[in-house]
């Protein structure tokens, strides 16, 4: 996607080859700014920090992140104990499990002077298949976007309502549950899109953000907002993307989406979600019992961050350090809420998820 009409994807390598780059997303909408990792240590921190972050980009970072270790140490030792430290960064989506075991499993017969090679062979690999994967999600959501267009009677504008950011900074290139809209919106589909801002860690404002670049109407609003306009009619369809999906269909994803699709229930407006095979979780079944839920440092509600009058960045506090909170990051959506499934090979339903068959182990 493009940044000020410069082509950008969210994780590449350097000229020399080796290192890698990202953009430093918890800068954005405020700065655009450009990081080079050069350790596996550093992209483990950069994917905790939540520099990159989404389910997809983290796995596919997490690539590069053993790339970087074998560069150190290819020992087996070392591929274990790197594989460990990414896969411990955040617990909750489960393409980071994912892409490291692909890679360790690849790695593990080869000869310790093969592997760094190798590795970043397979990194990149990892990153152009989840382009591909999204542009063709991108593809069947357009769909799906022009049939509800038609069923309503092509209204002059789709209004589409989506939570946190499950756009091409979320992954590789394109995104998961913004790629139909860019596809649509490509295709000359009238569409805006509700954007909620997604506190404590405000991924709604990345999603305007790159709604914006790409010339797609949007309006942010307040999480708490989106019932209300569910209930006035606003709201023709929700896509949300999804950080682990279980084989009966339950959706993690980013904390809101659970009452989001509630509401949606409520007012009978079809609530789609979009995701990659590398997110599905054919292990487990039930989402609530079963998938491990990030619960992050309390500071990401009591603190924010945005530009005081005099244009500096700066991180405010909302609330005293002694006030207990409580800042789970996802929550789950039971499969029961979920219209339809978006992947790269179509719109599926929860009986025929199978098919994807990736993801967990
Ligand atoms: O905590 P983040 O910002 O890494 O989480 C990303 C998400 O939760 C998104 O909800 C997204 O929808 C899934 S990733 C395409």
């Amino acid at each position: 996607m493009r940044v000020d009409g410069k082509p950008y994807r969210t994780v590449w390598l350097d000229a020399d080859g080796w290192s890698v780059w990202i953009i430093d997303q918890v800068l954005l909408p405020h700065a655009f700014k450009l990081r080079r990792l050069t350790k596996m240590e550093e992209v483990a921190q950069a994917i905790f920090a939540m520099q990159v972050r989404g389910a997809p980009l983290i796995g596919v970072a997490a690539a590069y992140g053993l790339c970087l270790a074998m560069r150190e140490d290819p020992s087996d030792q070392g591929l274990s104990r790197a594989g460990a430290t990414l896969s411990a960064a955040r617990p909750t989506a489960v393409n980071l499990r994912w892409a490291v075991e692909q890679v360790q499993r690849a790695l593990m017969p080869l000869p310790p002077s093969g592997r760094a090679s190798a590795a970043y062979g397979l990194a990149a690999q990892l990153a152009e298949q989840d382009v591909e994967v999204c542009r063709r999600i991108g593809e069947h959501g357009l769909g799906l976007l022009r049939a509800r267009h038609e069923q309503l009677g092509c209204p002059a504008v789709l209004n589409v309502q989506t939570h946190c950011n499950a756009g091409w900074l979320a992954t590789v290139d394109f995104g998961t549950a913004l790629s139909p809209i860019y596809q649509a919106h490509d295709a000359g589909l009238p569409l805006h899109v509700w954007v909620d801002e997604t506190r404590p860690r405000r991924q709604g404002l990345l999603t305007a953000w790159e709604l914006g670049q790409h010339g797609v109407p949007r309006t942010l609003s307040a999480d708490g907002a989106a019932a209300h306009h569910l209930q006035r009619g606003r709201v023709d369809v929700c896509i949300v993307g999804t950080d682990r999906t279980t084989a009966r269909g339950d959706v993690c994803n980013k904390i809101g989406t659970y009452p989001l699709a509630l509401a949606a229930r409520a007012h009978q407006v079809p609530f789609y979600v979009a995701l990659p095979g590398s997110t599905y979780d054919g292990s487990l079944q039930d989402g609530v019992r079963e998938i491990p839920i990030e619960e992050r440092d309390g500071n990401e509600v009591r603190q924010a961050q945005g530009l005081l009058p005099s244009g500096e960045l700066a991180t405010i506090s909302l609330a005293p350090e002694s006030l207990p909170v409580a800042n789970p990051a996802f929550d789950v959506t039971p499969a029961e809420l979920v219209t339809g499934y978006i992947t790269e090979h179509g719109v599926l339903t929860r009986a025929e998820l199978g098919r994807l068959g990736g993801g967990g182990p």
